[in-house]
């Protein structure tokens, strides 16, 4: 293989990029867990100390998971399987009359959250901690290890798409929702210094709080069983689904220009009409130089298979690649933003490739293509981790084997795939006929759907016709949902606040208001108004990720009007703690939420609802026609529907590329070479500081 000049460059410079986080999910993952250890790593404070002022809490509550058993299908009879959904539980804070904080982490294992039950500076802890709350964090079916154990689930890469779909089969929206309801209607709980609580919701308030997927669902619950909870924090929250997610990219758009990056957002928009040409042209002349630099050893090993250098499968692998490269920019924008960011370190050695004094116009408006692409080649290289060494990576991939799990480790990987591809859509895909337009032409719709038949084949669940977003949009009305008790949040530049209920996308309503006074107990708001907080310079879930530091004493458990700290010239100033970017406003948001809790929490059963409680019910499934590349789909679907692809996940390509292991009958566009999960690297390079080991 001809070895590049670019990637002495790379060497040569010596950058070191330690706190790449990849984005596989829309849920926070572990990211700000991570973030918080790498932090408290720095600067010598160990934040999980057990609180000195609760002897009681002597015991972790992370090393004593609990389980119950619930129905597989809780829509038929006939079906009587079970699986055992696994939750944690904090109990150091509670007191009898205290509610139940249920923190739903959505499309994730709960795992690598609960070292956080025992962080007081956690957002959810601090709630149990200031409400004498127990806190109850909890799996999503079909994650972690709350899912049925069978000869699929063991093995899920050797398992046929038949296997994989009869698996999945009752991992739907609604079969999920109703879980929680079964879980608390159920719920107790045995205290050692208390006699037996009656802790279901008809006993003790409830109060939901999800961040994302896991957001949404505590809008879809409190809509669908009202009453329920008696509080929701719907934190950004994507209820409009949507198949055809280009605008994922708006809010990018607008921080790299809020941040006077319009350079950068020149190139890359130039770097991925290049790359769209590339692979429409077949020119490998350039995508070589890139696909070598980044991605060296993977690449060689997996052409080497072949004797022709002309087999159109090495195509399709250059578009699996070059899909890779195209995402390294923005992998973790939407909790990092620009400037805390990896896109920020990005642009800066992109455009400073040749010159201290960054081009005002960028690089490929100055340069030659060559040296444009090297400039950008030089930046992917640095930031993505295949450039990290091949023993470096299969450390890291060791080091992350489930130990304790029978399920096959990339349980979680499918299973979103799975709602992406059935149910949840989202595709975060190009859309070419804008001039910002930043992905190339073939990170498109069907391209997506080609990757979820792909892995899954066709069924009445994973179509031709794309994830079926309509029944779900149909029963909780997208982003004209009207909910009571309920605070929705979400960050200015959170690229998924375009699916939100504070959208400012072109189709979004314009007919609703949004307040920051919370009613009283019995009260109402008018029709078309709701509890809703933008984070100022937020991104996604930034309420989250903010410690929680104002002193508990701070609020009253008094029901209250008053909103604590919201005010436009109140902003608690940070410092910076170097490992992201820290959003003042976040904690605004947050005082809110302690202010809601108050208010409603006394409310006792009362229920304020705008509609009628709704039966629960599953999803019919109804054959639909193909995914329409002209026009508005023919399902009545809220979708645009046009031809793009992309999903949910930060990269497509890495998000079905553990599924694409093994599975030699995959479409084409899945014959990847092994691919580890990128995740898994940046996990392993970011708690060990590890920049490039070569
Ligand atoms: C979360 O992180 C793990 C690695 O720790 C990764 O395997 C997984 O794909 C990520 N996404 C989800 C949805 O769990
Ligand atoms: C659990 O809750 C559901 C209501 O959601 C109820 O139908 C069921 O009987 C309960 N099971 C037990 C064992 O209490
Ligand atoms: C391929 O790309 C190179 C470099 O960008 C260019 O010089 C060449 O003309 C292209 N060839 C074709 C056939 O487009
Ligand atoms: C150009 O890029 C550099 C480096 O990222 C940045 O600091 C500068 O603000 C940019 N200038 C313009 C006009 O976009
Ligand atoms: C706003 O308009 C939409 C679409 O016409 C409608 O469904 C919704 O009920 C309206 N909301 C309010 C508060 O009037
Ligand atoms: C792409 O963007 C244009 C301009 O904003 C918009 O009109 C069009 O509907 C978008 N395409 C799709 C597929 O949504």
């Amino acid at each position: 293989m001809k070895s590049i000049d670019v990637l002495l460059a790379v060497l040569a410079n010596g950058w070191v990029v330690s706190a790449v986080l990849w984005k596989d999910s829309i849920s926070r993952n572990t990211t700000d867990i991570l973030r918080k250890r790498y932090r408290d790593e720095k600067t010598q404070k160990f934040s999980t100390v057990f609180n000195s002022r609760k002897p009681s809490l002597t015991s972790n509550p992370a090393s004593k998971p609990f389980y119950i058993t619930l129905p597989l299908d809780h829509f038929t009879t006939s079906n009587t399987d079970t699986f055992q959904s696994r939750y944690y539980v904090q109990d150091s804070y509670y007191q009898p009359g205290g509610p139940v904080i249920f923190h739903d982490i959505g499309e994730s294992s709960i795992e690598r959250y609960a070292p956080g039950l025992v962080d007081e500076e956690e957002f959810t802890v601090s709630m149990a901690k200031r409400f004498n709350g127990l806190l109850i964090l909890f799996e999503h079916r079909f994650y972690g290890e709350s899912a049925p154990l069978t000869e699929v689930s063991r093995a899920l890469g050797d398992a046929s798409k038949e296997g994989l779909t009869a698996f999945f089969k009752y991992l739907t929206i609604e079969q999920a929702l109703e879980d929680v309801v079964v879980f608390a209607n159920n719920f107790t709980y045995d205290f050692q210094s208390y006699p037996s609580q009656k802790l279901t919701p008809e006993y003790t308030p409830w109060v939901y709080v999800g961040v994302s997927y896991s957001g949404a669902r505590g809008a879809w619950l409190a809509k669908r069983n009202p009453g329920l909870f008696k509080a929701t924090l719907a934190s950004s929250a994507p209820v409009e689904l949507k198949v055809d997610f280009w605008e994922y990219f708006v809010a990018i758009e607008a921080n790299l220009a809020a941040s006077g990056n319009t350079n950068c957002s020149a190139d890359l928009a130039a770097a991925a009409a290049w790359l769209s040409q590339a692979w429409e042209t077949q020119n490998e002349t350039l995508v070589d130089k890139l696909i070598d630099t980044v991605y060296q050893a993977d690449w060689e090993n997996y052409i080497s298979q072949f004797r022709n250098q002309d087999d159109p499968r090495i195509w399709d692998t250059r578009r699996d690649y070059m899909q890779d490269a195209a995402w390294t920019a923005f992998a973790d924008f939407q909790y990092y933003g620009v400037q805390g960011g990896t896109l920020g370190k990005f642009c800066d050695i992109m455009e400073t490739a040749y010159s201290d004094n960054a081009p005002a116009e960028g690089l490929f408006a100055t340069e030659s293509l060559d040296r444009a692409v090297a400039g950008y080649t030089k930046a992917v290289a640095a930031i993505n981790p295949y450039s990290y060494s091949r023993s470096a990576r299969n450390k890291a991939k060791l080091k992350q084997k489930r130990q304790s799990s029978k399920l096959d480790s990339s349980l979680d990987d499918y299973a979103w795939l799975w709602q992406v591809c059935s149910e949840f859509g989202a595709f975060q895909v190009a859309n070419t006929s804008r001039p910002q337009n930043m992905l190339p032409s073939f990170i498109n719709v069907a391209a997506q759907i080609d990757q979820c038949i792909g892995t899954f084949g066709e069924s009445d669940q994973v179509s031709l016709a794309g994830p079926n977003v309509s029944p779900i949009n149909q029963k909780y009305l997208g982003w004209n949902i009207e909910l009571s008790n309920t605070l929705w949040t979400n960050g200015e530049f959170d690229p998924w606040r375009a699916l939100s209920i504070d959208s400012t996308t072109e189709d979004a309503p314009t007919n609703d208001t949004s307040t920051t006074e919370i009613p009283q107990c019995g009260t109402t708001f008018p029709r078309g108004t709701q509890l809703r907080y933008v984070i100022v310079d937020g991104y996604h879930g930034s309420e989250f990720s903010e410690d929680v530091v104002e002193n508990a004493d701070d609020i009253g458990l008094n029901p209250t009007n008053t909103i604590g700290g919201i005010s436009a010239s109140r902003r608690v100033t940070l410092t910076s703690t170097g490992t992201g970017t820290p959003v003042a406003d976040a904690r605004n948001a947050q005082s809110l939420w302690f202010n809601a809790m108050s208010t409603w929490l006394p409310c006792g059963t009362q229920v304020f609802t705008f509609t009628s409680p709704q039966p629960s019910s599953s999803t019919p499934f109804k054959t639909r026609s193909s995914y329409s590349t002209d026009g508005p789909s023919t399902d009545g679907s809220t979708t645009e529907g046009l031809t793009t692809d992309g999903s949910t996940t930060s990269n497509p390509s890495r998000q079905s590329s553990s599924p694409s292991e093994n599975k030699t009958q995959s479409a084409a566009s899945l014959v990847l070479p092994p691919l580890m999960n990128l995740f898994m690297l940046s996990l392993f390079a970011f708690l060990t500081g590890v920049g490039f080991i070569l």
